[in-house]
């Protein structure tokens, strides 16, 4: 029997040359909008004429890094005080995050602690976000489609959760042109978080047949074009075929969860601000072989184990693939990438128990196939060292 429920943005504009609609869409949501941005925020240049022509008025703030808690909520208060009325992000998974917060906290009253999880109260958002657009100049979070949005709390070394459905973006606007420049190590950090962002709902206990379509189809996508896309930037083709990829891992994640990689990966950011796509990258394959050995001892009948077999035949093109092949196939894909290993961002051979702990609480780990004991988790991580 088949039960399941689905929510994305309201609207999703994808194509070349998409972003010279955004006056003519923002002035449709708004009047004056809070425009967050990167640390330089030079591909946003173009869209100022934009709004400006379409009276779109603007307020503009810049997110350095990660975002953390007390950065988000200068933000958040700025803009209440300027009047903004909607929000519009334009960069990375952070920069989209950031926009979502604010989006949720210019309609919704209270101090961002209110409604953080672990660190604050966890409250509910009672009130639909603010008009948001979101705008990825990265190929690789799908932040534009899900309903979370991950802060840093510096003094806790932890990264921390707001979750609503409301804080689905009302836009995402994707276009492909604004992922050209990016530079290879960025195009395969964020590309292999892309992927495991496909393979863990594909093989999550949470999965169901519309995430899978989505998930099937994007890896596809990427195993054409991530490699293209890395060795040449301006591969219009590839960087459209990776967009598309991210968005459908974007939409897969919110709709089906996680795994192992994600339960490790935050941790591992929280603890180190290591680049969430270069951790990931880096524990794909070595997830996917504990994860596929488990299934084969634990739970050799279940379903996932039917879906690595068909995605190692996939990828391999090997019809008489097994469910491992896909491991020497991941592991070649970051190999070729120079995925560095995760001893290259501070982790220690001693600072294991405590990354074992945090990942075993983390809630991606709720959608693994099979729940991995903490030695499994143990043995991961000294492989990624
Ligand atoms: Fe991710």
């Amino acid at each position: 029997m088949i039960t399941f429920k689905f929510a994305t943005a309201t609207e999703i504009h994808f194509g070349t040359d998409t972003l010279q609609n955004v006056g003519a869409l923002a002035s449709r949501m708004g009047q004056r909008a809070a425009i967050i941005l990167g640390r330089t925020g030079e591909r946003a240049e173009p869209m100022y004429p934009l709004l400006d022509n379409a009276g779109v008025e603007q307020v503009t703030f810049n997110v350095d890094g990660e975002p953390t808690v007390n950065a988000t909520e200068s933000i958040i208060y700025s803009s209440r005080n300027e009047s903004c009325d909607m929000v519009i992000s334009m960069g990375g998974g952070s920069v989209i995050d950031t926009g979502k917060v604010v989006a949720g906290m210019l309609t919704n009253q209270g101090n961002l602690m209110d409604y953080l999880e672990v660190v604050g109260e966890g409250k509910e958002l009672n009130k639909t976000a603010a008009p948001h657009i979101a705008i990825p100049t990265t190929a690789g979070t799908g932040s534009e489609v899900t309903r979370n949005a991950v802060l840093t709390v510096s003094d806790h070394r932890t990264k921390v959760s707001m979750r609503s459905i409301k804080l689905l973006p009302s836009l995402a606007l994707l276009d492909p042109l604004l992922t050209l420049s990016l530079p290879p190590s960025i195009t395969a950090y964020s590309g292999l978080d892309a992927l495991a962002q496909l393979i863990e709902p594909y093989v999550s206990n949470q999965s169901n047949p519309l995430t899978d379509a989505l998930a099937w189809d994007g890896i596809g996508r990427i195993r054409r074009s991530l490699r293209r896309a890395f060795h040449d930037g301006y591969d219009q083709e590839a960087r459209e075929e990776m967009l598309l990829a991210s968005l459908f891992g974007g939409i897969a994640l919110a709709n089906a969860k996680l795994g192992a990689v994600h339960g490790i990966a935050g941790p591992v950011g929280g603890m180190y601000g290591a680049p969430h796509g270069a951790v990931c990258g880096r524990l794909l394959p070595l997830v996917t072989d504990a994860v596929i050995q488990a299934l084969t001892q634990r739970a050799p009948e279940s379903e996932a184990v039917y879906k690595y077999t068909k995605l190692a035949r996939y990828v391999t093109d090997d019809m008489g693939a097994s469910a491992k092949d896909l491991v020497p196939w991941l592991e070649k894909l970051s190999e070729d990438l120079l995925v560095p290993d995760l001893t290259s961002h501070g982790l220690s051979k001693a600072d294991i128990p405590s990354v074992v702990d945090k990942s075993l609480q983390s809630s991606s780990m709720k959608g693994s196939p099979i729940q991995l004991t903490s030695g499994e988790l143990k043995s991961i991580l000294q492989r990624a060292l």
